[in-house]
């Protein structure tokens, strides 16, 4: 029989700060924290408006970032590039440029020789210029993304950013069956050792705008929204599977995103998984707190920390996070 009251007092164990410490079922630490950063060929770092403070850095400034980073304890980060409208084509062909901002960003972190692992976002929407992350082909049905040419495009960029340098390929298109071709690829190139961290259950979502503004990717065209290959917010068991099936092809890591309104994904993946889970607070989410903030409605620390904390009591191991330099700092 469970204990009542007055045996069972649950307040006595939040008596004092150092009693609420000593028997905490969650902690943050910087470890957990992804730093995702976006990378300009710029001469200059500019912040984006309408992106509440996310920063596109340019060369220079993404090695003084990654720095900071270190300096503070974290252990990763996501690179995303930013390319110019006018270099952009329909089939993203700069995603495959072996001389590419994004290679060539890799070799200057590389050489720098950062205690830091280097997770590079797979698909193909900063380059393409409908804002798509697959190849679209026009059908008798109107335009629509072509799944299994999209595959080969992914597994050559693949293959492009291990090649100089990246430690993690993090594909985020949700295409059928990327994670077994790119797996494939990398295994037939040696390079064995390259992780894929796996974009497995990813919503189609109103959250992303913030970012889409940044790498350039907004309005869409051709497809007007992403609802074709992204998820359908409305499908928990389906992003099990989706999970599942991605961990069967070889994912190291599982990515849920967006993160707090999908906290029962995460949930019942970290229940069912072994694989280590990351939760991704997207731009919109964290744009949300930070206008909050600018309000004076919320305490925007207070924002972050209990958001973070949610998605390690929810079963994440990892959290991408735009403010991961302010939690590592935080949290310490
Ligand atoms: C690219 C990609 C997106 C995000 C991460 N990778 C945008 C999208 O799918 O439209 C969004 C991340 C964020 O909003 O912070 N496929």
């Amino acid at each position: 029989m469970l204990a009542q009251f007055p045996s069972k007092r649950h307040r006595r164990m939040r008596t004092t700060e150092n009693l609420r410490d000593l028997v905490a079922e969650t902690s943050l630490q910087p470890k957990d924290l992804i730093l995702p950063l976006f990378v300009t060929n710029d001469q200059s770092s500019s912040e984006v408006k309408g992106a509440c403070g996310i920063a596109r850095y340019s060369q220079h400034d993404i090695i003084k970032i990654i720095d900071k980073a270190v300096t503070r304890g974290i252990k990763s980060v996501m690179l995303f590039p930013v390319i110019d409208n006018d270099k952009k084509d329909i089939n993203g062909s700069l995603a495959f440029d072996e001389n590419g901002l994004i290679p060539q960003t890799l070799k200057k972190i590389k050489s720098e020789k950062f205690p830091i692992t280097t997770c590079v976002d797979i698909a193909l929407d900063p380059y393409t210029s409908n804002g798509h992350d697959g190849i679209i082909r026009d059908t008798d049905n109107g335009p629509q993304i072509d799944n299994d040419k999209t595959l080969e495009a992914l597994g050559q960029m693949s293959l492009v950013l291990a090649t100089a340098g990246a430690d993690a390929v993090c594909p985020s298109d949700m295409m059928d069956g990327r994670v077994a071709y790119i797996r494939h690829i990398l295994e037939q190139n040696w390079f064995d050792s390259t992780l894929i961290i796996s974009y497995a259950a990813k919503f189609a979502s109103c959250f992303y705008g913030p970012f889409r503004q940044v790498v350039g990717a907004q309005p869409l065209t051709a497809l007007k929204d992403k609802k074709t290959y992204q998820m359908d917010p409305r499908n928990g068991n389906e992003a099990l599977s989706e999970i599942l099936l991605d961990q069967q092809e070889g994912a190291d890591v599982i990515i849920v995103k967006p993160g707090l309104p999908y906290l029962d994904i995460i949930s019942n993946a970290s229940s069912k998984v072994n694989s280590p889970i990351w939760a991704y607070h997207v731009s919109g989410e964290y744009a949300m707190i930070k206008a909050a903030a600018a309000q004076g409605y919320i305490d925007e620390k207070d924002a972050f920390i209990e958001t973070a904390i949610a998605f390690k009591r929810a079963g994440a191991r990892g959290i991408i996070t735009y403010a991961a330099i302010e939690l590592a700092e935080w949290c310490v």
